[in-house]
């Protein structure tokens, strides 16, 4: 639109940094594009291949299940959708920037502005209160109003009475709301999870999983879910079956409701 340059407006709300420009050849509706991933190790007997040409895009706010056997390599395309691992061969875009065209440092600082991880196994730093493990990736975004935001953020999903707890006095669902908090408080374009309900009983799941696809509602943000649960993964809009490191069955829908 010829225009655009007019419609910022001074009560816009910029999240930090100024904006880096997104390469002009992506798609930007794409947020996270995944494209012929392969991911090979040495192992005693030659190779391991654990993925196998994985490739898909998904939009902004849109939510999406990954599904297969425990060895199947939902993991590890996981740690490679944030930069934590490297693909043999291929390309992961984030917001358009090719997460392996850039080094080391650059990958790292674009993980803590766009990127929150939740894992089964919470991943609180026990040494840290709640506030604190909040505060942290803010403070690795060069953040400001670290303690505020934090703190607010806790309050939203129910801790705001918790914020001097060290983790090892909260329960496992405490702990996941804190490792929720931590990972939206950044407001990340992509919100990556591993299994997020697998350490915790049905009913605590089921909260957690609610406040999950709310705070992803809320902050638009775009999901990946790694999930053995059938009836978390149809509250997904699509959902990708992996097999052996091979996406073998690729559905989607909007779900009805969430
Ligand atoms: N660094 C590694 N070295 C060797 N094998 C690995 C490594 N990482 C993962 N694997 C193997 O790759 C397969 C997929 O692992 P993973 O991604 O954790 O699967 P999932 O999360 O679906 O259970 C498994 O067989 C696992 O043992
Ligand atoms: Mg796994």
């Amino acid at each position: 639109m010829s225009d655009s340059k007019n419609s910022a407006h001074p009560g816009q709300v910029n999240t930090g940094s100024p904006a880096s420009p997104v390469p002009a050849n992506t798609h930007p509706e794409e947020i996270v594009a995944v494209q012929h991933v392969f991911k090979s190790v040495a192992d005693s007997t030659g190779t391991l291949e654990i993925l196998h040409d994985i490739d898909f895009a998904l939009a902004a706010k849109e939510t999406a299940a990954i599904v297969g056997a425990s060895g199947s390599g939902k993991s590890t395309l996981l740690s490679i959708i944030a930069g934590l691992d490297t693909p043999t061969s291929g390309t992961v875009k984030l917001a358009g920037q090719d997460l392996f065209a850039i080094d080391e440092d650059e990958r790292a600082s674009l993980r803590a502005r766009k990127v929150g991880f939740v894992f089964q196994s919470f991943q609180l730093l026990g040494n840290l209160t709640a506030l604190e493990n909040v505060m942290l990736p803010l403070e690795l975004a060069s953040m400001k109003n670290a303690r505020q935001l934090a703190a607010d953020m806790l309050a939203r999903v129910g801790l705001g009475q918790r914020l001097g707890h060290y983790p090892k006095v909260l329960s496992g669902g405490e702990q996941q709301r804190v490792a929720l908090a931590r990972a939206f408080v950044v407001q990340p374009a992509v919100l990556l999870a591993d299994e997020p309900t697998g350490s915790l009983d049905f009913a605590t799941g089921e909260t957690i999983m609610k406040l999950m696809f709310e705070l992803n509602e809320e902050l638009g943000t775009t999901l990946v879910l790694v999930t053995h649960d059938r009836g978390i993964a149809q509250r997904c809009h699509r959902r990708i079956t992996i097999e052996a490191g091979r996406v073998s069955e690729s559905s989607s829908h909007f779900a009805a409701s969430v």
